[in-house]
């Protein structure tokens, strides 16, 4: 397919294809202009779109890709629930100045025969590592590809999943794919709710109990810097109160470093508190920096 002939939806040119997109992505490297890429899984909100708007700062041209990567999901997890709305997503896209849409199906992203993966190593076993297995792996894959599929100048990614943000910086570093990599800070709600897709399946007694998540990281980070408590001891007073606040299991609260994720005995470097935990059916995760990176 041509360029000229490529699909539209909510007013944005859609590639279905690797060969369609690539045809957009050569011509506008030909002219020498820079590409921003923001790959998403749709379900858009006002978080993805501040790093479409973090892309348009960077460069000239954004695509944002839409693909809801099936690898990536747990067999108990939700990709056959996950929230689908392209039509809407891609007006969304356009109005936020998006340039194109890439949103290929499962077999053009994974044709047949498909074998080859990229392992993240020890950052990705860690955290989320052990309660999602093969999560990050996949992750990384899809993203390599994309990454390699469009070769943009500048990718952007939210540190709302700030372990997916250390996972790409690596793989990035480790495999030497010619891409700045843009951290771009948590959009929250009003209570301090980290914005999420996943956000729509809380009930309202769940969503009332939500914000204490990002109140517990805070207030972890408060014990650490004004009264200097230990890092370890601050975190177990964060699970307490997270378990206080209504929420079922914890899967971790931890104060690591800011790069590796391994954890932190004292604050003496960037560091972040992070942690995921269960309301309902629920997973949330949330972090928050303790020194600045
Ligand atoms: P998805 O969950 O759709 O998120 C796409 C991007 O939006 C990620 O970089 C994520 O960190 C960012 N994001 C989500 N909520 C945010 C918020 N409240 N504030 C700022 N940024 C936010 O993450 C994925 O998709 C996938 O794993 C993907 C990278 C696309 C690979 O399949």
């Amino acid at each position: 397919m041509s360029v000229a002939q490529s699909e539209r939806l909510g007013g944005l040119a859609v590639a279905r294809t690797v060969a369609a997109l690539r045809a957009h992505v050569a011509a506008w490297h030909e002219s020498g202009e820079s590409v921003a890429l923001v790959p998403t899984m749709g379900a858009l909100h006002a978080g993805h779109l501040a790093l479409v708007a973090r892309a348009r700062e960077c460069c000239p041209l954004v695509v944002a890709s839409l693909f809801v990567n099936p690898t990536q999901f747990g067999p108990a997890e939700d990709f056959s629930r996950y929230p689908r709305d392209e039509a809407a997503d891609a007006a969304k896209l356009a109005a936020a100045g998006c340039d194109l849409l890439f949103a290929p199906g499962v077999a053009e992203m994974y044709p047949a025969g498909f074998a080859t993966t990229v392992e993240p190593g020890p950052i990705a076993e860690r955290l989320c590592g052990p309660f999602r297995p093969g999560h990050f792996r996949a992750v990384a894959t899809i993203v390599a590809k994309l990454l390699l599929q469009i070769r943009p100048e500048i990718a952007c990614f939210g540190e709302k999943d700030y372990q997916q943000l250390q996972v790409i910086r690596r793989i990035v570093r480790d495999l030497d794919i010619p891409v700045r990599i843009e951290g771009v800070p948590t959009v929250r709600e009003a209570d301090g709710l980290a914005l999420s897709s996943r956000n729509a399946y809380l009930s309202p007694e769940e969503r009332r109990i939500a914000p204490a998540l990002h109140r517990a990281l805070a207030a972890v980070g408060e014990r650490v810097r004004r009264d200097g408590v230990a890092p370890a001891a601050a975190a177990a007073e964060g699970r307490a109160a997270l378990l206080r606040a209504g929420f079922a299991k914890i899967d971790y609260l931890e104060i690591c470093d800011a790069e590796s994720l391994a954890p932190l005995e004292r604050l003496d470097r960037p560091a972040r508190v992070l942690a995921a935990a269960h309301l309902g059916k629920t997973r949330l995760i949330d972090n928050l920096t303790l020194l600045p990176e």
